[in-house]
């Protein structure tokens, strides 16, 4: 039956190998993602019905649940038929799909142990269009005071359902006017944004922060680290500050939604756009890279 609700007509959802309509899409109170954000999560996409980047998806969704020390009681193929059934059944050519596993329910208790079987929630609906005046005037970025956790806490390696520093930190950068927010560690380091990673150029050099800062290692960041290396691109990892936003040329952020996107500003920091060459050219050597790997699973 259709719904008033755009999101609601385009949208599928599968819990636990069923196809259920978002309305009647519900998870017990008792589930831990819900109590506790108990939970890993991935966000994947497919263009012309073909799935980019998902073997690597489907890795970050083990590494995250044994940095979680989540048992994953669905076996890889399971993941990966449930997910393929929901593409088909949405009949979405370019879709957003989201996995969410979480730790299963228990009684209300932090033990872990007690519960056995995960709940899992596949979310499939059309991809996203971020906001066009973003790619042509560059997204605008504040540092905020909310901090990255630290990786000896819940490790910011692991994708989990736990987003609440991240809430808060795109929370205070839209009530200071900025769309959204970069996260700096307990060293005063740059780490990333609330859902993106952030990348900073000067002089033709490209620069990111390592995974020592405290961060998500994006499929798309791994990507550009490729492309950088296979075109002769100066690429480097290091420790990235606020003085280095404030003495680089271009800035731009990178997640499997907005693939490459310019920033035009980050705190009083203007990035001038129309000498933004480098980005220029890694939106277009990302998209080139998009083509030729469009051999992966298809729906
Ligand atoms: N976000 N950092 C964080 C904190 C993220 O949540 C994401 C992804 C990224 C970029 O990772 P990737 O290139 O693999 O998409 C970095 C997704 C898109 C999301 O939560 O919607």
């Amino acid at each position: 039956m259709k719904s008033n609700n755009s999101f609601f007509d385009n949208t599928f959802i599968n819990i636990n190998g069923e196809i259920v309509s978002p309305q009647n899409a519900k998870i017990s109170v008792l589930d831990r993602g819900f109590l506790y954000g108990d939970s890993v999560y991935e966000v994947a996409y497919s263009k012309n019905r073909k799935l980019f980047f998902f073997e690597d998806h489907l890795n970050r969704l083990y590494t995250s649940a044994n940095l979680l020390q989540m048992n994953i009681t669905y076996t890889r193929d399971e993941l990966i038929k449930e997910c393929l059934k929901t593409l088909k059944v949405s009949n979405i050519t370019n879709a957003y799909i989201r996995i969410i596993l979480t730790r299963g329910e228990s009684e209300l208790s932090l033990d872990p142990t007690q519960s056995k079987k995960n709940n899992l929630v596949i979310i499939v609906k059309p991809k996203p269009q971020h906001n066009q005046d973003f790619y042509r005037s560059g997204i605008k970025l504040k540092v905020v005071s909310i901090l990255r956790n630290d990786s000896r806490s819940t490790n910011p390696e692991a994708k989990s359902g736990n987003y609440l520093n991240n809430v808060m930190a795109i929370t205070e950068a839209k009530n200071l006017g900025f769309n959204d927010a970069i996260m700096l560690n307990s060293d005063q380091n740059i780490t990333e944004g609330s859902s993106f990673n952030v990348w900073l150029i000067k002089s033709d050099i490209v620069f990111t922060p390592s995974a020592n800062a405290g961060l998500l290692l994006g499929i798309t960041r791994e990507k550009i680290i490729e492309i950088c290396n296979t075109n002769n691109i100066k690429l480097i990892i290091k420790d990235l500050t606020v003085q280095d936003v404030s003495e680089a040329d271009e800035a731009f952020i990178t997640s499997s939604t907005r693939e490459v996107m310019p920033i035009g500003l980050i705190d009083d920091k203007v990035f001038d756009l129309k000498q933004n060459n480098t980005t220029k050219r890694l939106q277009a050597l990302f998209k080139e890279f998009l083509l030729s790997r469009s051999n992966g699973l298809e729906y």
